[in-house]
């Protein structure tokens, strides 16, 4: 089965049909979801949305583009097509075949990763919530609403693996992922930086960049998963991701750009006043963003990431192409640490290090990213340059938790740390310069004036086609 069956009420590919049980619990939550839906996502009403919805799961066109009210989209179960011939790739079970049933010994586990990847889904749908209000372009609020409404799926293919996999259990848990809440005092997302603010479009597309690019690391490891539902989930979620990743990208580029070009027309660094985000402050949005989002990898060393690896439940990056032995019992990695006060690194087993694997490969991706934004400061004829900060700069997990440091890597006293963070991280002043900017464009083929238009518009439509009809 591949195609998704859209004339039932739940769109899927997984036979919904034919469990009625599982068909009947996941049809009671749905209605949960969508008044979630309605009180939780997107705040701005919009008669139609040009989104795009998955009609397979393979190949060029998988999807199919349409305007459609955000409340009619058919959120829906879709797993990547099964091979039936799948070995587990790592670990103590490697080489055997991949589990299509979670084995007792690793069912909390299991449950708890998918839980934990399922909470950040709808978390961001809460945190972009009132963007719409001041969007850019109509191009820009449907990537916003087509962000919404895919991390709504996410949402959907967490629940999924929940209700068919994990009993009654599994069924709380997600009910749960709906009581949950961003920001919320009384019980707020698992992790950090899916608490914090999404409160302007410069954060979105830092986050867009920065935190869903976490999102598509951690879904690189749970696709390695030997439980094969939640493999094939993740590797079809991971279509999805893509897009999103296009919206960060693209996103700072045309903050970058359209600040580069009002610094050269006017000859000034100070543009502030000429209505564009003055490159010291889109530095600091980068610095907060990227910074928090290292944090969601986790501890340097982690016993319980080691012993997931081990049992097959979550693999590292691209696992197939690594070349060794998938095992990892005597290999060793440097891993960052305070010796002896310092900032350094420190010789741990490659298993209790695997966050660190995986950050690393993140963090090689971001500074993709910098180096691109850079060669639009080159290209541009300015000097100045974007970077990545020291990953021991204001760091609320791991080694580096208890020590405040320079971008520049350097370790600060706890009073310079205070007297000089401004000079890094968001001030309120910066944010509310920021919010001030954002004066909603609403108008086909316009555009504000902070941020350059796209080089491309959706689905090869152009930029002033009607996105979106309010
Ligand atoms: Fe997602
Ligand atoms: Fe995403």
């Amino acid at each position: 089965m591949t195609r998704p069956d859209y004339a039932e009420k739940i769109p899927n590919n997984v036979g919904l049909a034919e469990d009625r049980r599982l068909q009947r619990a996941l049809e009671s939550w749905q209605p949960d979801f969508l008044s979630w839906w309605e009180t939780m996502g997107p705040s701005l009403p919009a008669q139609d949305v040009y989104l795009r919805t998955a009609i397979d799961v393979r190949g060029e066109g998988w999807a199919q583009f349409g305007h459609v009210p955000m409340r009619d989209y058919r959120w829906g179960i879709f797993l990547a097509d099964r091979d039936a011939d799948r070995r587990i790739a790592f670990g103590q079970h490697k080489g055997e075949a991949a589990w299509q049933k979670v084995p007792g010994e690793y069912r909390a586990e299991l449950q708890r990763l998918i839980v934990i990847q399922g909470d950040t889904e709808p978390a961001s749908v809460e945190q972009q919530r009132n963007l719409g209000a001041t969007a850019p372009s109509l191009y820009d609020l449907r990537n916003l609403f087509q962000v919404n409404v895919e991390e709504g799926r996410h949402l959907w293919a967490m629940v999924y693996l929940l209700h068919a996999y994990f009993g009654r259990e599994g069924r709380e848990e997600a009910e749960e992922l709906l009581h949950r809440n961003s920001g919320s005092q009384d019980s707020p997302r698992i992790l950090g930086a899916f608490n914090e603010e999404t409160p302007d479009w410069l954060s979105f597309f830092m986050f867009t960049y920065f935190t869903d690019r976490d999102g598509k690391y951690q879904l690189g490891t749970l696709k390695e998963s030997a439980f094969d539902p939640l493999s094939r989930t993740c590797e079809f979620m991971l279509k999805e991701e893509a897009h999103h990743m296009m919206v960060g990208t693209t996103g700072v580029d045309r903050v970058v750009e359209r600040t580069a070009q009002v610094m050269i027309e006017n000859d000034t660094d100070e543009v502030a006043a000429l209505g564009v985000i003055p490159l010291p402050v889109i530095q600091k949005y980068l610095n907060f963003h990227y910074s928090v989002s290292l944090d969601l990898f986790g501890g340097e060393t982690s016993t319980n990431v080691a012993n997931y690896y081990t049992a097959g439940l979550k693999g590292r990056w691209l696992e197939e192409r690594r070349r060794d032995d998938h095992l990892l019992r005597d290999d060793a990695i440097m891993v960052d640490a305070l010796t002896d006060g310092q900032i350094g690194q420190t010789e741990v087993a490659a298993l209790v290090g695997l966050n660190t694997d995986l950050r690393r490969e993140y963090i090689a991706d971001c500074s993709g990213g910098v180096k691109r934004w850079n060669r639009i400061l080159a290209d541009a004829g300015l000097p100045q340059r974007l970077y990545l900060p020291h990953q021991a700069f204001n760091r609320k997990v791991g080694a580096f938790a208890g020590i405040e440091a320079s971008p520049a890597g350097e370790k600060l006293p706890a009073d310079e740390w205070a007297a000089r963070k401004g000079q890094w991280l968001p001030t309120d002043t910066d944010k509310t310069f920021v919010r001030s900017l954002m004066q909603p464009v609403y108008e086909r083929g316009k555009i504000a004036a902070w941020v350059a238009p796209p080089r491309n518009g959706i689905n090869g439509q152009p930029f002033d086609y009607d996105y979106v009809h309010l």
